[in-house]
């Protein structure tokens, strides 16, 4: 199916529009646009690169104080692939999507490996890193060495969609393939602007051309907006029918002996949550003590269910049902090795732990100091 595009879209081509928009957009920016993010420094791919994967699905507010942290933990790419997975999974507790991580630390190995430690500067080879898809070595390229790249993270990918009032589900191919031409369109045709101007569109889709309550009152393209034309700018980008997530459920198994530690287990190194440490899980077919008895071989007294969590995954809801349970010591003892060990709430140590996890020790520690 060919691209099909309104009179207006044409227009709004045309070499004059491009650079009316372009210039719009980086006087915009001048102003208004964020110049002091902790990774906007030139000349160093590496603090860009954490910062973008970070970014790729975390909000910059939450993201900053992780940055820091672990820019001051792995300061440059040596150092980032001479440290242990688990100790890089550490650092990204509470940022979710714990992929990201284990990429970047893979990455980081190969770099290492193939490139002597020093990030590569061809697009290609950005490319090819594992968890680096087009959009990242785009950005990575242009915001830290002046490269001419395009980008369509989910922020450009929705002020150019509005821009363009582009017809189609953004999940077709065609329609990411219109989209990625619209976004090579209006990059300005010098290397020293990509930089500017990328770092210009992803805030004005953050801050102004926002998914919910775009504030078309105060956008500088407003003017040649077709989405806004059309009256309805919260349309675009067009996405495919919602479907309702599944959702999942598991009971947590939260074994505390009689000093109030509790058991956490390294999860495997594939499926969710891969690499971290969390509670045994059991499902709903087997109570928590007969699962205790089949799985443990000890014999585990329930105590009263803490409330239900839900967990959001992308793909599905996990419904967590967390149970405690106490084992005594010399039962407890018995199950413990490398990867099951027993720690106090208040105390895990550098793990990584998935959110809900982390989110019931803190609840467990705070229960146990008010009834001491
Ligand atoms: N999202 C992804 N990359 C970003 C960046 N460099 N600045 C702000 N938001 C972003």
């Amino acid at each position: 199916m060919g691209m099909r595009r309104s009179p207006v879209g044409s227009a709004a081509r045309s070499p004059d529009s491009i650079r009316h928009f372009n210039r719009t957009v980086l006087r915009w920016f001048r102003q208004h646009g964020r110049h002091d993010l902790p990774w906007q420094v030139k000349g160093d791919p590496y603090r860009v690169w954490v910062s973008e994967i970070m970014l790729q699905q975390t909000q910059v507010t939450t993201v900053i104080p992780f940055y820091e942290r672990f820019i001051r933990r792995f300061p440059d790419v040596v150092t980032l692939a001479r440290a242990r997975v688990d100790t890089v999974l550490s650092y990204w507790t509470g940022l979710g999507y714990y992929a990201r991580a284990r990429n970047l630390h893979r990455a980081s190995r190969i770099i290492l490996q193939e490139y002597d430690g020093v990030f590569p500067d061809e697009f290609e080879s950005v490319l090819s890193l594992p968890g680096i898809g087009r959009s990242t070595a785009g950005a990575i390229l242009s915001l830290a060495s002046d490269q001419r790249h395009p980008i369509l993270d989910g922020n450009v990918r929705r002020v150019l969609a509005r821009y363009f009032a582009v017809a189609g589900e953004i999940s077709r191919g065609e329609t990411e393939a219109a989209l990625w031409q619209h976004a090579e369109a209006v990059l300005p045709k010098s290397d020293a602007l990509a930089a500017p101007f990328n770092q210009a569109m992803m805030d004005l889709g953050a801050l102004v051309c926002t998914r919910a309550k775009p504030q078309c009152g105060v956008c500088p393209l407003v003017g040649n907006c077709q989405a806004f034309a059309l009256g309805t700018p919260r349309a675009f980008p067009i996405r495919s029918r919602k479907r309702v997530r599944p959702t999942r459920e598991v009971t947590f198994i939260i074994l505390r002996d009689s000093s109030g530690r509790v058991l956490l287990e390294r999860r495997p190194a594939s499926g969710i949550w891969g690499g971290l440490w969390g509670f045994p899980e059991c499902s709903s077919d087997e109570t928590p003590v007969q699962w205790c008895r089949r799985r443990f071989h000890i014999r585990a007294i329930g105590s009263k269910a803490l409330p239900v969590i839900h967990h959001a995954f992308t793909h599905y809801v996990l419904k967590i049902h967390p149970k405690p349970l106490r084992v005594s010591d010399a039962a407890g003892a018995k199950i413990a090795s490398k990867d099951r060990v027993w720690i106090s709430p208040g105390a895990p140590g550098r793990r990584g732990l998935a959110a809900p996890v982390k989110q019931l020790l803190e609840q467990l520690d705070k229960r146990d100091k008010k009834d001491e």
